[in-house]
């Protein structure tokens, strides 16, 4: 996946296209570029890393075009280089892409036996000679349509055109597009959130569309050419900047915000005065499900396995979880009875829109529950239940978690209000204890921010870790264990407690840092043996617990006291210790915390 940017104004448009790069960069950053047109044209300047570097070449050899495209690139075919950065450009026309073209070898050979000649080993460069290759005998509208047409697989583009110099044109499949307008000048990006300093007045677009971009119109296309009107959204300013404020990175700032984020959300869904849930018009009648599916990618999946625990609790409906990567293509039955929700910070992520599309197709009941509202799932979905979390820029989801976690047990506290499947004063308790759960993160924040640091030193020189946990605490020591991975390059494992003598017990040797989530639930007893089970064999044990008094083992190498909790609101607060080391040992290992190597933030591919 990558982040595109295209402007067309009536001034240069260099540094507008390098800031908004700037912010397209949690979706890639192993390689940068620009196109603009000078003197009738193409100038491409490109460069491997990050948008720094091209913005020094840009310093000392300056591009002065009034209409341009950039390109932020997480690389999947081909390495990372500057040959294989975007944009791809012939004399002709010059393309950034986002997603996949599957076809592209084929395209290739065909091209290359006319005598188009590659330079680099990406999908893209296909684009750039098929669309140099219809112009020479159509116009330009036929010969988008019938480039479009010839390719398979995913793509948003932003195109440059050296005959049509007043022009930029966008295109989509799969992957997102918006168009943005300005004064004396109208834009393309892969999301509002690139266009937010120019304008807040944007249109989506649907996939098969295109866009023809100048400096005072934007015309649209539908997959049959014929010229359509779309809407513009004037977007709210988001209730947090997307700015770091006094912190050092995105990331702390997100971890340490996560009290504001469960405050909003809760605020949102939790009727205070009648102590009730409101989940407004949500167009599904609860008593009529068979069966809730819960699906997602990563983290997001993560919070799909916590609330499987909750759903099992609370409801008689029977939860099924999957990771959208594997239910997209598995043979299943959809069912008309059942709910599928689509959990997904970015609301663009591939697999999961893939999933939600073979959803709809099957016109099952779908609802998402996102952290980007205008963002391609929301859109699709029968129903939208926002986590109200603000924007997440640190490419490992933190605060995104809570909320999705969060958006879950209120919807399972009211689905099972509505079914009768608790009682009123149990309900009414549930509300309450929900809105005590900002301060108790705010304390636990408080608490963890001095002795993480410490902790962490154990991690440095260890072989691997690994994140142990039953019931709901066991999504978390997987999610521990991703964030530890996602951040630092460590090796972690996380496992259900109770699994560990099936297997991973051979991997506990001296000294291996073991973090052990124990809160008082019913699990409490089982876990602490597991635990023991650990220090027998020389795992140095970190013990995460709200159940101090019951522990008597003296081998125990650090223990976290959480806050007192309601046991359905521990995942919430377990979460973040987890964070916090993965945090510190990733800034002691010197890593690049917003953007680790190889990862992005919105996988819009594949
Ligand atoms: C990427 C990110 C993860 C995220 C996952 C799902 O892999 O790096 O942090 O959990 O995508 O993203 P989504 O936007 O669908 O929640």
């Amino acid at each position: 996946m990558c982040g595109i940017i295209g402007i067309a104004s009536n001034k240069s448009v260099t540094s507008n296209i390098i800031n908004s790069l700037k912010k397209l960069e949690y979706r890639g950053y192993d390689s940068a570029g620009i196109a603009t047109i000078v003197n009738g044209n193409i100038d491409e300047k490109k460069c491997t890393g990050r948008v720094d570097n091209l913005e020094k070449i840009l310093f000392k050899n300056p591009s002065k075009g009034l209409l341009g495209i950039g390109h932020v690139r997480w690389a999947t075919h081909g390495i990372p280089s500057q040959v294989n950065a975007h944009p791809h450009s012939s004399e002709e026309v010059s393309v950034v892409h986002n997603g996949i073209i599957e076809n592209s070898n084929e395209l290739k050979k065909k091209l290359e036996q006319s005598g188009y000649k590659f330079k680099s080993q990406t999908d893209t460069e296909v684009i750039t000679f098929l669309l140099t290759d219809f112009l020479k005998e159509f116009d330009l509208v036929e010969a988008i349509n019938k480039t479009l047409k010839t390719l398979n697989g995913s793509f948003a583009l932003g195109i440059l055109f050296k005959k049509y110099d007043n022009i930029v044109v966008g295109a989509r499949r799969g992957s997102p597009l918006a168009v943005g307008y300005g004064p004396q000048e109208n834009y393309l990006g892969s999301d509002s959130y690139a266009l937010k300093s120019m304008t807040n007045k944007i249109t989506y677009l649907e996939d098969g569309e295109v866009c023809i971009i100048s400096n005072n119109k934007v015309d649209f296309y539908n997959s049959k050419n014929i010229k359509i009107n779309k809407k513009i959204l004037t977007l709210s300013n988001d209730k947090y900047t997307a700015e770091k404020g006094d912190y050092k990175d995105f990331m702390s700032k997100e971890i340490n915000e996560q009290n504001i984020t469960a405050k909003n959300c809760v605020k949102e869904y939790v009727d205070q005065l009648r102590k009730d849930i409101n989940l407004y018009n949500f167009p599904i009648q609860p008593k009529d499900i068979q069966k809730i599916i819960l699906i997602g990618c990563g983290t997001a999946y993560h919070s799909c396995i916590t609330a499987k625990y909750w759903f099992e609790e609370l409801t008689n409906i029977p939860i099924e979880i999957d990771i959208a990567s594997e239910f997209r293509y598995r043979k299943i039955k959809l069912s008309k009875k059942n709910l599928y929700i689509f959990v997904s910070q970015s609301g663009e992520t591939a697999d999961t829109f893939a999933a939600l599309d073979l959803c709809k197709k099957n016109k099952v009941k779908t609802c998402s529950v996102v952290n980007a509202v205008e963002s391609s799932i929301a859109r699709s979905s029968d129903f939208v239940l926002p986590i109200h979390a603000g924007p997440e820029i640190g490419v490992a989801s933190t605060k995104a978690f809570i909320g999705q976690m969060l958006v879950l047990y209120i919807l399972a506290i009211k689905i099972s209000q509505i079914r009768k499947e608790i009682s009123e004063t149990e309900y009414e308790k549930k509300i309450i204890d929900l809105k005590k759960l900002p301060d108790l993160i705010k304390k636990t924040l408080n608490y963890c921010q001095n002795n993480i640091p410490t902790i962490a030193k154990d991690f440095l020189k260890a072989k691997g870790s690994m994140f142990l946990g039953r019931g709901l605490s066991f999504p978390i020591a997987l999610e521990g264990a991703l964030k530890l991975k996602e951040l630092s390059y460590l090796h972690a494992e996380g496992y259900p407690a109770g699994e560990m003598k099936h297997g991973p017990l051979a991997l506990i040797e001296e000294g291996l840092p073991v973090v052990i989530l124990a809160p008082k639930d019913r699990y409490f007893e089982k876990t602490i043996s597991n635990m023991q089970e650990v220090i027998a064999r020389g795992g140095k044990v970190i013990l995460i617990t709200n159940e101090t008094k019951k522990i008597i083992s003296e081998n125990i190498r650090f223990t976290l006291e959480m806050p007192e909790s309601n046991e359905n609101l521990t995942p919430f607060l377990m979460t973040i210790p987890l964070q916090l080391l993965a945090y510190h040992v990733a800034l002691l290992k010197n890593c690049d915390i917003d953007k680790p190597r190889n990862l992005a933030k919105s996988v819009t591919v594949e």
